[in-house]
């Protein structure tokens, strides 16, 4: 069996459940997914329930408890409400980016006056990047207001063909914008949810086949590899209303490993997607003395009963997959080797802005 190594990989949107949902899931369990797939930095959303990180307490706050239970590197981003631009020169260089909320989703970080997206744009430093969760006709509102009012913005999670084509279109009359799609919608698609029920819920939701064969048709546009990973407990998802939200951290690696094995792209770029890319779009220190081993050949099935994170399952449940991680090693120090993840909660960094 002959072993690859990879750098350590990067996700740079994820929302772990710290404070306030810890039923769904806790900084040391959820990092804990991260590395067993191969992640080794996170960037964690600003949407906790009760407590978003959208004052600089709520992000000190966050930033003490991480610092007790995150097994991996994290990093955060800043949540941006219509009344909070004052904080922003505050918070600017302790974050790694501001997030937008354009469309509805978990939490109440809704931004729906075009006036108020244009203030926060031209109030975020011009040099740290801005993420959006935007959905189809909102990216061609971003991209309009970017265009009178230039500024570099990664689009969170695009999922839409129109949306992809959009970007590409976008790119190339020069717009300066980057942008993340999720594993979920790569290898998932709306003929899944009859099967999956809740378990296939989340936002953006589930497309159609053809919106997927138009990711991976336009995936030469595509920056990063980013899982949302959003967990949330069985009961959670047993309710009368859903919640929204699949983890995604321990599965994102086997499944683009598996996508690599079919042909659909190489091993290179696989590695600029979940690695180079998103370390420098958000300038995110290598850790040294740190790489990622896998075995491409290893056959194996995805399971909920071997997931880390607390919510206990997976959407790719029983999918069979192509690629194995055997061993992680973060700054010299074994933290994943044959599928168990021996990293001590408080044994990763968090990270500052350079
Ligand atoms: C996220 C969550 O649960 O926090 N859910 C989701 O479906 N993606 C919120 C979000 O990223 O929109
Ligand atoms: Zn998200």
């Amino acid at each position: 069996m002959a072993l690859v190594r990879l750098p350590g990989l990067v996700d740079v949107h994820v929302h772990l459940r710290e404070p306030g949902s810890e039923a769904k899931e806790t900084f040391a369990d959820g990092t804990r997914a991260a590395l067993a797939g191969g992640i080794v930095t996170v960037l964690d959303m600003p949407n906790n329930p009760g407590a978003p990180t959208v004052t600089p307490a709520a992000l000190a706050d966050k930033a003490t408890r991480a610092a007790v239970g995150t097994c991996c590197d994290i990093g955060f981003h800043y949540g941006a409400t219509p009344d909070n631009l004052d904080t922003f020169a505050t918070v600017a260089d302790q974050v790694f980016g501001l997030k937008l909320y354009l469309d509805h989703t978990t939490g109440t970080l809704l931004i729906e006056r075009l006036d108020a997206t244009a203030a926060i744009l031209a109030a975020w430093p011009a040099a740290k990047p801005l993420l959006v969760h935007a959905e189809e006709r909102t990216v061609a509102a971003v991209l309009g207001l970017i265009a009178v009012q230039p500024r570099r913005v990664h689009f969170c999670h695009v999922s839409l063909g129109s949306e992809i084509r959009l970007i590409r279109a976008a790119k190339e009359r020069g717009l300066p914008v980057t942008c993340e799609v999720a594993p979920h919608h790569l290898f998932l698609s709306a003929a899944d949810l009859p099967r999956l029920g809740a378990y296939g819920l989340m936002k953006p939701p589930l497309r159609s086949g053809a919106d997927v064969d138009a990711l991976w048709d336009h995936l030469d546009v595509i920056d990063m590899i980013a899982t949302d990973h959003a967990p949330h407990t069985h009961a959670d998802k047993a309710a009368g209303t859903p919640a929204y939200g699949v983890p995604g951290l321990q599965t994102a690696l086997p499944l683009m490993l598996t996508a690599v094995a079919a042909g659909r792209l190489t091993l290179d770029r696989l590695v600029a997607l979940m690695a180079t890319t998103p370390r420098r779009v958000f300038a995110l220190p290598d850790p040294p003395a740190t790489f990622v081993e896998i075995d491409p050949a290893a056959r194996w099935t995805i399971r909920n009963a071997d997931q880390y994170t607390r919510c206990g399952w997976t959407p790719f449940d029983g999918l069979a997959v192509q690629g194995r991680v055997q061993r992680v090693v973060v700054r010299g120090r074994e933290v994943v080797r044959d599928g168990v993840v021996p990293a001590e909660p408080g044994s990763g960094q968090v990270l500052i802005p350079a």
